[in-house]
């Protein structure tokens, strides 16, 4: 019995998560899980998983779980940030799954791969944020990342056996809902315009960064830190579709495509059975399904948030953990419609030019920096915008 901690239980991946363990129970116990504010889902799961314990954003919500039922009080085991640190030492578990959204999920990924733990990673931002800290570990460490994220996923299938005589990495992205469309006519876009993305349901920050293709950028970084890879050779083809999610070329010309169902099940289930492959209980795709691939070059040009966040790569330090924090900040102010969809980029834009990189030797750096930007963000934009 693989014993499993899911950070982010109440959110899109977590609940896919969830779902995977639920099909095969007598093979993972969860032990702990965590979320931030709903107490309504956390309850429910603590239901299903009597040997979980729990850990909540803010006291107010453990407090609002417990008054569910008061033998929740025995399952607490801690509160933010210290209680995630806290139950992953406690537990002890053989895996944990990080699907925390935002730099939220960055101290627990690194508690994780401190004590030795399989990680399976979704949290994207943790390599964003910390991808210089992590690299630098010994490399047993990084060996026990499993990436989630669909791309990585998929590049880890393709590169089984051919590490070293790899050319070029290709990340597809499916170009969001506004493929197409000239960015000055993006302007008055509605939030419900930027969810609704065509080919995959997510949580609400990834699928607004997806619309912009920050997403695709935050990618690009993650592909860097977990292969090892080159950023110049790290290429980004739109392929509306989302059918194939990555390719991967070797010297010897061959091109390896990698095709998948657009469901994160798939990428779950390959970290909860690692290294097991495991048969896939859902939809298959069918053949009937690829006949019309389609892929276009993507111009980076045409996306300044894309251009905007290999920018930041390539100046590195804390430049990446200050475009984070600030696309965290806008993207929750466009979703409270507070400022425009294009306001992210000029938010992003305005906090990168004011910012001077500094090195990132340890936590400590990343931490002042995300509190520089967004100290930087409440200089610069009223009370009532960002709240
Ligand atoms: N969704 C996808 O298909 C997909 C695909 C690839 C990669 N990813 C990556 O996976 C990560 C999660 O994405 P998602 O779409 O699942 O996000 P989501 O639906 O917004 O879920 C985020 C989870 O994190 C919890 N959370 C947020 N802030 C927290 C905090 N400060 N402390 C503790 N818990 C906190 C949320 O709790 P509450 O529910 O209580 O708010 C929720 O459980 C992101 O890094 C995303 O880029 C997602």
């Amino acid at each position: 019995v693989k014993r499993v901690i899911i950070l982010g239980s109440t959110g899109s991946i977590g609940k896919s998560a969830v779902d995977v363990i639920l099909q095969d129970p007598g093979e993972f116990e969860v032990v702990g899980l965590a979320a931030g504010k709903n107490v309504d889902k956390m309850s429910e799961q603590l239901d299903m998983f009597p040997g979980a314990l729990f850990c909540m954003e803010d006291k107010e919500s453990v407090l609002a779980v417990e008054g569910r039922n008061s033998f929740y009080r025995h399952r607490v085991a801690g509160v933010g940030q210290d209680g995630m640190e806290k139950m992953i030492v406690d537990t002890s578990p053989d895996l944990v799954i990080n699907a925390l959204v935002g730099i939220a999920g960055l101290r627990p990924t690194l508690k994780t791969l401190s004590i030795g733990c399989q990680l399976a990673l979704a949290n994207k931002e943790s390599l964003v944020t910390g991808g210089e800290l992590i690299s630098a570990m010994d490399k047993d460490i990084m060996g026990n990342i499993i990436p989630v994220d669909s791309e990585h996923f998929s590049i880890s299938r393709c590169l089984r056996g051919y590490q070293g005589e790899v050319e070029e990495v290709i990340l597809t992205a499916s170009g969001g809902p506004f493929f197409g469309r000239d960015m000055s006519s993006l302007r008055d876009v509605t939030v419900d315009e930027v969810l609704d993305h065509p080919t995959w349901s997510m949580g609400r920050k990834v699928t607004v960064d997806s619309a912009l293709l920050i997403n695709k950028g935050l990618e690009v970084i993650e592909a860097h830190y977990l292969f090892d890879f080159p950023l110049d050779r790290i290429n980004v083809v739109i392929h509306p579709q989302s059918k194939v999610h990555s390719f991967v070329r070797l010297s010897d010309g061959s091109l390896l495509a990698h095709l998948s169902p657009p469901d994160m099940r798939l990428p779950l289930m390959s970290a909860l059975y690692y290294p097991e492959i495991h048969p896939f209980h859902w939809d298959d795709l069918s053949l009937e399904l690829i006949q019309n691939l389609e892929f276009y070059p993507l111009h980076r040009e045409q996306y300044p948030a894309f251009d905007l966040v290999l920018r930041a790569i390539q100046q590195g330090g804390t430049t990446p953990v200050v475009l984070n924090a600030v696309d965290e900040l806008a993207v929750g102010a466009f979703l409270r419609r507070r400022i425009g969809f294009l306001d992210i980029i000029l938010w992003i834009d305005e906090a990168l030019s004011a910012h001077r990189p500094a090195k990132i030797e340890c936590l400590d750096n990343i931490l002042e920096a995300d509190r520089w930007a967004r100290d930087f963000i409440s200089r610069n934009h009223s009370e009532s915008v960002l709240n």
